[in-house]
């Protein structure tokens, strides 16, 4: 047999490292931190395993935790005390996420992002402020345009707490240029934005409202969140965000969505991030307890297939786990 060609000459144990083509380091992951308004210990979110809501005081303690596997960014949520129509909550002073941003930026090295959105704090649980005959389900639910001072004032309030990074994930139209207008104005021209840039309307996020208690009460976020069914329409929602001066652009959710990631990262040359969900994140513990998988081999697989689709950073519940796997 003349076989010229065998790529199995690249695969043994001495050369392989050589030839690999993608790495991954703790250096390219977030871990998203719940903080929450309404506990003064520490709770297990169940559809998580392995993830906590923790109160104010016990920030620092959590932040220093993940930083303690060689991750150094973390995005904080927050859950508030209470919750109103307009999602005040959100922009207060002393507001929940605004108090453990200061906390957290005083007492540890870590970079804190923050998640500039509404759902947490609306008592009807969408990203924005209703518009009219929303609840009785005549036209569309959130009012773009009466929602972007909102998301304004979030990300003021974010970036006066000390936020190292502000990502808005709302989806709303033209809210990157509104927070980069709102942020310039307060002085805080050198906070960049990642923006959610293509968002789906995904039910992988099912067990993430359950964490951070941000289910909507009625309907459902199709009226600003992406359709699945649409790739080519991703394009059009990032050249928006970039022209609109994102300095991160993220797909969201990142497995089922790689092909997103691979266009993004083809066609624009800002960082891209890559949100691996909470649903991306309860499945594969939910296999793995029932004994069929391995989950430090699928986390490190599945980090490992995002980065190659082209991500250069990954949101995920996984980062502490596959950061100490890596050391
Ligand atoms: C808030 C927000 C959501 C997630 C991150 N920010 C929920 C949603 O859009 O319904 C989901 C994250 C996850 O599932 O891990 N807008």
């Amino acid at each position: 047999m003349d076989l010229r060609n065998r790529p199995r000459r690249l695969r043994g144990d001495g050369v392989r490292g050589l030839v690999s083509e993608t790495s991954l380091a703790p250096s390219d992951l977030i871990a998203p931190v719940f903080v929450d308004a309404t506990t003064d210990e520490r709770v297990p979110i169940e559809s998580m395993p392995g993830h906590e809501r923790v109160p104010v005081d016990e920030a620092v303690a959590r932040v220093e935790e993940v930083r303690e596997t060689g991750v150094e960014a973390v995005m904080l949520f927050g859950i508030p005390t209470e919750k109103d129509a307009e999602g005040s909550r959100a922009w207060a002073g002393d507001g929940i996420v605004q108090e453990a941003t200061r906390r957290v930026t005083a007492e540890t090295d870590a970079y804190v992002v923050t998640d500039v959105c509404m759902c947490e704090y609306t008592e009807h649980g969408h990203c924005g402020l209703l518009a009219e005959g929303a609840r009785e389900g005549e036209g569309l639910t959130v009012d773009n345009d009466a929602t972007l001072p909102a998301l304004e004032r979030i990300a003021v309030s974010h970036a006066r707490a000390g936020a190292d990074m502000v990502a808005p994930s709302g989806m709303m139209d033209g809210m990157v240029a509104a927070i980069r207008e709102a942020l310039d104005e307060d002085g805080h021209d050198e906070v960049p934005i990642m923006s959610y840039a293509a968002k789906y309307e995904s039910a992988f996020y099912g067990p993430f409202r359950d964490a951070a208690d941000g289910a909507p009460s009625f309907g459902d976020r199709r009226h600003y969140q992406m359709d699945p069914a649409n790739r080519r329409e991703a394009m059009r929602e990032v050249s928006l965000d970039v022209e609109q001066g994102a300095d991160v652009l993220m797909v969201k959710p990142a497995l089922p969505y790689l092909d997103v990631v691979a266009d993004v990262r083809r066609e624009f040359d800002h960082p891209v991030a890559a949100y691996n969900v909470s649903g991306e994140y309860a499945m594969l513990h939910a296999a793995a307890e029932k004994g069929w998988l391995d989950l430090e081999a699928v986390a490190h697989e599945s980090l490992l297939s995002i980065k190659r689709a082209g991500a250069d950073l990954i949101l995920t519940y996984f980062a502490e786990d596959v950061a100490r796997s890596l050391s």
